[in-house]
């Protein structure tokens, strides 16, 4: 019941690699349809698996003294949703990891919704944007993101999807690393190599450019210096412009402003996870290191991490609540000191 149909938020980057035959303008094989997205996936793992080796990417075990002192006040949090899924996906969140972070949390949605409002009150917004998951409507509420977090004046500006669990002590920890007044970027890129798009010009003249980008599925941020570097091809209704000019959707849009305009890389983190990859990888001995989680379908089972917690997996499909109650043991509702 959790969730409609797989892939349909965290694929969103695939989905337009599928469209390459046609209007689109990328050139990747791994493009396909159906097919593909197995290919795809057991890639992943691989990364995955690479990517965990000791000396990997940012967010390693071993945390250097902080760069700066921020605290959760610092970051801005913008949780992408739709209307449809503000009773299945956004109250499983509004009852374990907003409700802890509500001053730093703030909801990008598409229709009106009198109880949510009620509980997050301005940090509810109604972006106006259409309610399809289109390429447009995408980039149409990360405009709105972007927008926002300028003009809160916080440090940080992050980006999850309605399907991710944020644990806030780590995700500071991260940032901690960094000035925030450096260009930064960190996530987890989806693809194993940069994507191949073609900008477009004007006069019909095209481009092909390259970059990297983290996948808006498994959350992403953004230090506030870089931030404000984006704003002629972010701010207003640029974003919009920029996206139809590489005809990528939001989250790859994002790279290609920091990326290919501003020549900033992606630091990679791994403790950034969205669905399109496999969960079980992630142990419960390290739930408590990671930085987002989340839950999905991949070929009709269920894509989870694999953890044992307060609540059965028919309680807790999605192992948030689980995750909540470790992380954070005193929760009113959490079952007092089981030992799992
Ligand atoms: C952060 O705070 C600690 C403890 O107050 C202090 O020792 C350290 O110098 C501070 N670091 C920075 C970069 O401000
Ligand atoms: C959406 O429309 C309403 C009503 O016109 C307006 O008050 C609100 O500011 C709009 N939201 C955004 C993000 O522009």
């Amino acid at each position: 019941p959790l969730l409609e149909s797989p892939f349909e938020v965290g694929l969103r980057s695939l989905q337009s690699l599928g469209e390459a035959g046609t209007e689109d303008g990328i050139q990747s094989e791994q493009a396909g349809g159906k097919r593909g997205f197995s290919a795809y996936f057991s890639k992943l793992t691989r990364n995955r698996r690479e990517a965990e080796k000791p000396g990997g990417a940012a967010g390693a075990t071993s945390s250097p003294p902080p760069a700066e002192n921020i605290s959760a006040d610092d970051i801005f949090i913008a949780v992408k949703t739709t209307k449809k899924f503000h009773k299945s996906r956004l109250e499983l969140l509004l009852d374990t990891w907003i409700s802890r972070n509500v001053q730093q949390t703030y909801i990008f949605t598409d229709g009106e919704d009198e109880e949510l409002k009620k509980k997050m009150g301005s940090h509810v917004i109604n972006t106006n944007c259409s309610a399809a998951h289109s390429r447009q409507a995408l980039s149409c509420k990360m405009a709105v993101e972007y927008d926002k977090f300028i003009e809160s004046g916080n440090k940080w500006f992050c980006h999850v999807d309605d399907d991710n669990y944020v644990n806030m002590k780590t995700l500071v920890q991260l940032l901690s690393q960094y000035p925030h007044t450096q260009d930064m970027y960190i996530g987890k890129p989806s693809l194993d190599r940069p994507i191949e798009a073609t900008e477009r010009l004007g006069d019909n003249k095209m481009r092909p450019v390259n970059f990297w980008f983290a996948t808006g599925g498994a959350g992403f941020c953004v230090s506030r210096g870089l931030a404000l570097k984006m704003s002629p091809w972010a701010s207003g209704g640029h974003f919009m412009n920029t996206a139809e000019k590489i005809r990528l959707p939001d989250d790859c849009t994002i790279g290609y402003i920091i990326e290919s305009v501003l020549g900033v890389p992606l630091t990679r983190s791994n403790l950034f996870h969205s669905h399109l990859e496999n969960l079980q990888q992630v142990s419960r001995s390290e739930v408590h290191k990671q930085i987002t989680l989340s839950y999905g379908m991949f070929e009709n089972k269920r894509n989870i991490i694999n953890m044992k917690g307060a609540f059965s997996v028919e309680e807790d499909p999605s192992r948030f609540k689980s995750v909540h109650c470790l992380l954070n043991p005193d929760t009113p509702w959490c079952p007092p000191q089981v030992a799992y």
